[in-house]
């Protein structure tokens, strides 16, 4: 088994930004709305944008930060391309800068943790920058990854879409307390049917019966951090949740790589890549996550969101 310092240098040795590049600086904001865990927010607000920009929320690794997860993902410049925000939260949990994926407090709508900080950082941004309230999305990797299917699940009326590498359904890590790690869910203990992890998923904002965004996972099936058991469990969860069939989906072959499979369900509603061969340390495919959050797109009301008018798609 790997340490998770040993992972984070793997993550951090992939491909930097060209910080020259960029229009715009990183910015720490230190007054955002509630937080009561004092998760830290930085924001990456291009020099030009759209009159109702997007926003990418961003969350880090364990052992990563803010600034790492800034700097070893491309969607600031990807952002001064094509005009959204990002937002890069920082961990409070100092002894592995892991997220509180685990609390209670966490797992419920409005409750508290480390999501209510995230999402008040988004409340802020799409208020001070008149942002798109349809198209606010979240990607992370790892811990990133858990708290991208967190905030879906707790914060289904706030997020348009996730993307999450090499992470765990929500809920698996649900203890008593806040950044609490979870040997059996990281292992692959812990498993559920898809209504039972859906039962839980809905527990966290029960009077909810609205809309729930589109989520795109990725596993590494030699994963050595998080067993790939998880990639199952995360399949029968959202396709559940999503009101999907478990066994109607498309099988796409050598997506987006060699030897990788994507399997997609409802017509794109929900993604699962099962990556032949990779590790914990899955090369990270921002052109993918682009087009499925539909990033690229310039024109407000032809483009991918939460559903309005002009909403495109069958869902
Ligand atoms: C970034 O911040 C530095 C220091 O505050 C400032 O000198 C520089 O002009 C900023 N760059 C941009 C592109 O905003
Ligand atoms: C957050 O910061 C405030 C103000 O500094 C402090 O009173 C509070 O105890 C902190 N909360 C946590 C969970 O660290
Ligand atoms: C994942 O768990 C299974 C079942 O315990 C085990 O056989 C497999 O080796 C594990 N995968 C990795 C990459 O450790």
């Amino acid at each position: 088994m790997w340490s998770l310092t040993t992972l984070s240098t793997l993550l951090l040795s992939l491909p930097l930004t060209t910080l020259a590049a960029l229009s715009s600086n990183l910015t720490h904001i230190s007054k955002f709305g509630p937080n009561p865990r004092n998760v830290s927010m930085y924001i990456y607000v291009p020099k030009s944008l759209p009159k109702d920009p997007p926003i990418l929320v961003v969350p880090h690794w364990c052992h990563g930060t803010a600034l790492d997860a800034f700097n070893g993902r491309p969607y600031a410049a990807l952002g001064d391309q094509y005009g959204f925000i990002s937002i890069y939260p920082d961990s409070p949990n100092t002894a592995d800068q892991c997220w509180d994926v685990s609390s209670p407090q966490s797992l419920s709508h409005e409750g508290g943790g480390d999501a209510l900080g995230i999402v008040s950082m988004v409340r802020w941004t799409l208020e001070k920058y008149s942002g798109d309230r349809d198209r606010v999305f979240v990607t992370g990797t790892s811990s990133g990854a858990m708290m991208t299917q967190v905030l879906l699940g707790s914060y289904p009326d706030v997020f348009a879409a996730g993307s999450a590498f090499a992470g765990v359904p929500f809920g698996c890590y649900a203890a008593d307390g806040y950044g609490v790690w979870s040997d059996a869910c990281a292992t692959g203990k812990i498993t559920h049917s898809g209504k039972e992890w859906a039962d839980l998923l809905h527990r966290a904002y029960p009077s909810y019966t609205g809309w729930r965004p589109k989520l795109q996972v990725w596993h590494g099936t030699a994963d050595q951090v998080l067993n790939f058991t998880n990639f199952g469990e995360e399949i029968k969860q959202w396709t559940s949740v999503l009101g999907l069939d478990e066994r109607k989906r498309e099988v796409s072959k050598d997506m987006p790589q060699n030897g990788w499979t994507r399997y997609r369900y409802g017509g794109g509603r929900f993604e699962a890549f099962e990556a032949e061969g990779a590790t914990h340390d899955i090369p990270n495919q921002a052109d993918v996550v682009m087009e499925f959050f539909d990033l690229k797109c310039r024109s407000g009301e032809r483009c991918f969101g939460r559903p309005k008018e002009r909403f495109r798609g069958g869902w």
